[in-house]
C-alpha cells in the first residue's frame, strides 16, 4: 500500500514537472515580423527568405526585431503517420532548410498553427497532434509558435493550450508560445502559466478606428502583463497604407507604452523612410523593452485627450499624451504632475522634477523645464511621448 502511495506521489510530481512552459523566454516583449497582416496566405520560401534578408539590411534586426514568423497557410495536409505536410510548391526546400537560413542571419524562426481541427484559413491544425507537432517543430528548429483558436467547437481554452504547452516542453526545445485566443476566455487571467503572450482582442485592421478600439480594450489589463507573460494587442500595421504617418506614429507609440509584443506586419523590402523611422525609433523601443515590464495605465481620460503613463526601471517614467480627436488641440502640460502620475491616483513617490530631465521621444531632444509647464499643440490623432530620465 505504502509503495502504491509513493508511486502515485512520484508520478504526480513527474507530471507536474512536465506541465510547465519554458520560463526564461520573453522576459521582455518579443519583437519580430509576421507575414499575416501584409501577405495573408500568399507566403512562400522565397518571400520569407527575402524578409529575413531585409530584416537585417534595413537595420530592423539592429533595432531589436528578431523573430521571422510564418503565419497561416504553410501547411497543406497530414501524411499517413499524421505528420504535418508542408506546401511543397511554396516551400520546396522544406522548413528545416528555411529555419537554418533564418538562423544563419542571426534571426529566429516562428511558425503558426491552431488549437482546433483546422486553422483559420482551413489548413490542418493541431488538435490531437500536439505532441507530434511539437516534436516536428523542434526538428525544424522553430523558436516561436503562434497558436490560433479557429474550429475549436467545444474545446476548453485553458486545457487546450496547456496540452500544446506540455507538448512543446516535452519536445525539449525552448519555443516562445504565443496564444491567439482573441481574449474571449480572458487569457490574461490564466495564460501566464501556459504561454509567453496572449492575444487580448480580435484581429487588428489597418485603420485608425480598429487600432484605437484595441487600445480601449487594453485599459483594464495592465496588471496582468510582466516579464515572461504579455498582453498582445495584435501585430503592427505600421507601413501597410491604411493610416496616415501621424496615425502610425500613434499606433507604434501606444504599442510601446503597452509593453506589447512588437511584430511588424509590413513589407520589409518596401519600406518608406517614414515607416522605417517609426519602426526603428530606438527611444520608443526602449520603453517597450524596459526590463521592469510594466504596461502603461491610463492616467487621465478627458474624452478625446488621454494621458498614459508607463513606469520604467530605475524610477524613470514614460508619458504619452494622446489626441484621439479630429481637431488640433492645445494642451497644458505640467511636467511635475506627470512625473508623479501613479495608478493609485496621486503618488507618494518622492519624485522631484529637479532630479530628472525630460526627453521628447519623437523629436529626439531634451525639453527645457524652465517653466515646469508648457502649452503643447497636438495634431489630430497624434501623440507626444516623453521620458523622464534620472539625471
Ligand atoms: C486569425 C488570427 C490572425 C491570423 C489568421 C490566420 O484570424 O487572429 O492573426 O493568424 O487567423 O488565418
Amino acid at each position: 500500500m505504502k509503495k502504491l502511495i509513493w508511486t502515485i506521489l512520484l508520478a504526480s510530481v513527474m507530471i507536474g514537472a512536465s506541465a510547465q512552459k519554458y520560463d526564461q523566454l520573453a522576459k521582455t516583449p518579443p519583437m519580430g515580423w509576421n507575414s499575416w497582416n501584409k501577405f495573408g496566405c500568399n507566403v512562400s520560401e522565397k518571400l520569407i527568405m527575402q524578409m529575413a534578408d531585409q530584416m537585417v539590411a534595413s537595420g530592423m534586426h539592429d533595432a531589436g526585431y528578431e523573430y521571422i514568423v510564418i503565419d497561416d497557410c504553410w501547411q497543406v495536409d497530414r501524411d499517413e503517420n499524421g505528420e504535418i505536410v508542408v506546401d511543397k510548391d511554396r516551400f520546396p526546400g522544406g522548413m528545416k532548410k528555411l529555419a537554418d537560413y533564418i538562423h544563419s542571419k542571426g534571426l529566429k524562426f516562428g511558425i503558426y498553427s491552431c488549437a482546433g481541427s483546422k486553422t483559420c484559413a482551413g489548413r490542418p491544425a493541431g488538435r490531437g497532434h500536439e505532441f507530434q507537432d511539437a516534436r516536428t517543430y523542434a526538428r525544424y528548429g522553430v523558436d516561436y509558435l503562434k497558436y490560433d483558436w479557429c474550429n475549436t467547437t467545444t474545446q476548453e481554452p485553458k486545457s487546450s493550450y496547456a496540452t500544446m504547452r506540455d507538448g512543446l516542453f516535452a519536445a525539449k526545445r525552448p519555443i516562445v508560445f504565443s496564444l491567439c485566443e482573441w481574449g474571449t476566455a480572458k487569457p490574461w487571467e490564466w495564460a501566464k502559466e501556459v504561454g509567453h503572450l496572449w492575444r487580448t482582442t480580435g484581429d487588428i485592421v489597418d485603420r485608425w478606428d480598429s487600432m484605437i478600439d484595441i487600445l480601449d480594450k487594453e485599459r483594464e489589463l495592465a496588471k496582468y502583463a510582466g516579464p515572461g507573460g504579455w498582453n498582445d494587442p495584435d501585430m503592427l500595421e505600421v507601413g501597410n497604407g491604411g493610416m496616415t504617418t501621424e496615425e502610425y506614429k500613434t499606433h507604434f507609440s501606444l504599442w510601446c507604452m503597452l509593453a506589447a509584443p512588437l511584430m511588424a506586419g509590413n513589407d520589409l523590402g518596401n519600406m518608406s523612410p517614414e515607416t522605417a523611422e517609426i519602426l526603428k525609433n530606438g527611444d520608443l523601443i526602449a520603453l517597450d523593452q524596459d526590463v521592469l515590464g510594466k504596461q502603461a495605465f491610463c492616467f487621465r481620460d478627458n474624452g478625446d485627450y488621454e494621458i498614459w503613463v508607463k513606469k520604467l526601471d530605475k524610477n524613470e517614467k514614460a508619458v504619452c499624451l494622446l489626441n484621439r480627436g479630429d481637431e488640433v488641440k492645445e494642451v497644458q502640460v505640467d511636467y511635475s504632475v506627470l512625473l508623479k502620475a501613479n495608478d493609485n491616483y496621486w503618488s507618494t513617490d518622492p519624485y522631484k522634477l529637479e532630479d530628472y530631465k525630460v526627453r521628447d521621444l519623437w523629436e529626439h531632444k531634451e525639453i527645457s523645464l524652465e517653466n515646469k509647464t508648457a502649452f503643447v499643440k497636438m495634431a489630430p490623432h497624434s501623440v507626444k511621448v516623453y521620458r523622464f530620465i534620472k539625471k
